[in-house]
């Protein structure tokens, strides 16, 4: 077992995410990422110096004039210029690493922070996935099992159902990348209890929800599996996502990390429960449950501008600053889980804890709630209740305006790079360096010329 592979039933003190190796890994496609133990005081940089000849040389002699001990080095052919670039791991609890650090910045025509264990040193970039394979590392660091339930849960007394959570916990424990996620035979109880959830919430579709969400209903029953007496199965919804705007699902053993939910949404990757609710209650959940992720998620993801939205709110997310972090997951709460949405002059919900809360989507609509237009600066900031009615909703005037908000301010976040997300090698593309813009301009070239061919076959 490492630290990356914590048991069930471990602590939420041992479950703590993404603690690291102490040596630094070249990973597949050669990205270095470095590992260590956060008591551990140790800095990566990667450079390349502008000299060619020597270049290793005269950065270490930077080190030793400042007292810095290394204790890893690794060079490489850059991939961003025709240089040869350095890694090093620093001894930072010895020597000026500050100053060795402002030397070789001047003197390099690249260089970049990659971890530092130091947690009072503002140049930090926290780990992020890069691939969506790396969704793999963080999918077990989650903060309780899905079995461990509160005493106050409707389910706690309840040996089988108890039971069954710890299968479903199970399933997404095991699971990785790509592979199918199982088909789950659900029980009639279980069937009951998701054919009253939703029957009701159905009943208020038509006026309460917005128009994505009565345009998808449909093609989900139709090709899902959307019936008050059959659950769907996560694999046939993910395909069909898929099928849609690239979203796909992915089962979760517990509750995440904001940090680690948002970076699943930056890959267009819904972490989604697979358990339902207990059935003493079934109008009630005390967490997320597959009602909740079918019927007031799912639908949403299957749009084109909300599925770009939400993806906006987790690149924003990588390599973010822990107060940002909080921000955005903010924002995630008052749009993507209970916001709403002015269309044709009505307002309608699109938010998911709305739109699978029978009681709550009624009242978000109501004279009682207080109102206020999205605005990303303020929205962040909003202290919200998460055991009651929301006692104030942001309203977006579209999801395109939303975008655009998040995106204006996604760019006030204090991050050294750009990221960009490659759809056809499911990467994150870090845009830090000339070479890497020039090649994104030529790319952008090439859809203007698309575009610009087929306006005037158009015209
Ligand atoms: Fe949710």
């Amino acid at each position: 077992m490492d630290k990356l592979n914590p048991k069930p039933g471990m602590t939420d003190v041992e479950m703590k995410p993404a603690k690291m190796h102490d040596k630094p890994t070249l990973m597949e496609g050669g990205q270095y990422i470095v590992e260590g133990d956060e008591e551990a005081k140790s800095t990566t940089l990667i450079f390349s110096m502008s000299e060619e000849v020597g270049a290793l040389a005269n950065a270490l002699k930077v080190f030793q004039a400042q007292n810095v001990n290394l204790l890893h080095i690794e060079s490489r052919p850059s991939r961003r210029d025709a240089k040869y670039e350095f890694m090093v791991e620093c001894d930072s609890s010895r020597g000026n690493l500050g100053a060795a650090m402002e030397q070789l910045r001047a003197n390099c025509s690249y260089f970049q922070v990659i971890s530092r264990n130091h947690l009072d040193n503002k140049d930090t970039v926290p780990w992020f996935p890069r691939k969506i394979a790396d969704l793999d590392r963080f999918a077990n660091q989650i903060l309780s099992y899905g079995s461990e339930l509160d005493a106050d849960h409707p389910g706690f007394t309840d040996p089988v159902y108890r039971k069954r959570r710890k299968y479903f916990a199970d399933i997404a424990y095991n699971y990785k990348h790509n592979q199918e996620i199982p088909r789950v035979d659900y029980t009639q109880e279980e069937t009951r209890t998701w054919g009253m959830v939703f029957r009701n919430l159905t009943k208020l579709y038509k006026t309460h929800a917005c128009k994505e969400h009565n345009e998808v209903f449909p093609l989900l029953m139709e090709n899902c599996g959307y019936r008050e007496d059959n659950i769907p199965q996560l694999q046939d919804v993910s395909n069909f996502l898929r099928d849609c705007t690239g979203f796909t699902l992915r089962p979760v053993a517990g509750l995440l990390s904001s940090r680690d939910f948002l970076a699943g949404l930056a890959f267009r990757v819904f972490h989604s429960t697979q358990y339902i609710r207990h059935s003493s209650k079934p109008l009630y959940t005390p967490e997320p449950d597959v009602c909740h992720e079918l019927l007031g998620h799912v639908p949403l993801f299957a749009d084109p501008a909300f599925a770009q939205f939400s993806q906006e709110i987790g690149l924003a997310s990588l390599g973010a600053p822990d107060e940002f972090i909080e921000k955005l997951a903010t924002c995630y709460w008052f749009t993507i889980e209970f916001g709403i949405c002015r269309q044709n002059g009505e307002l309608k919900a699109y938010g998911a804890g709305l739109l699978s809360s029978f009681g709550e989507l009624e009242y978000c609509l109501s004279d009682k709630p207080e109102l206020r237009p999205f605005e990303p600066i303020k929205t962040s900031v909003q202290k919200y209740p998460i055991t009651e009615y929301q006692p104030v909703y942001y309203v977006a005037e579209s999801f395109e305006n939303a975008k655009q908000k998040m995106i204006q301010f996604a760019a006030t976040i204090p991050r050294p790079f750009s990221v960009r997300y490659n759809p056809y090698t499911q990467s994150m593309e870090i845009l830090n360096s000339k070479p890497q813009i020039q090649s994104l301009i030529r790319e952008i070239n090439c859809d203007i010329q698309v575009l610009m061919d087929a306006l005037v076959k158009l015209n």
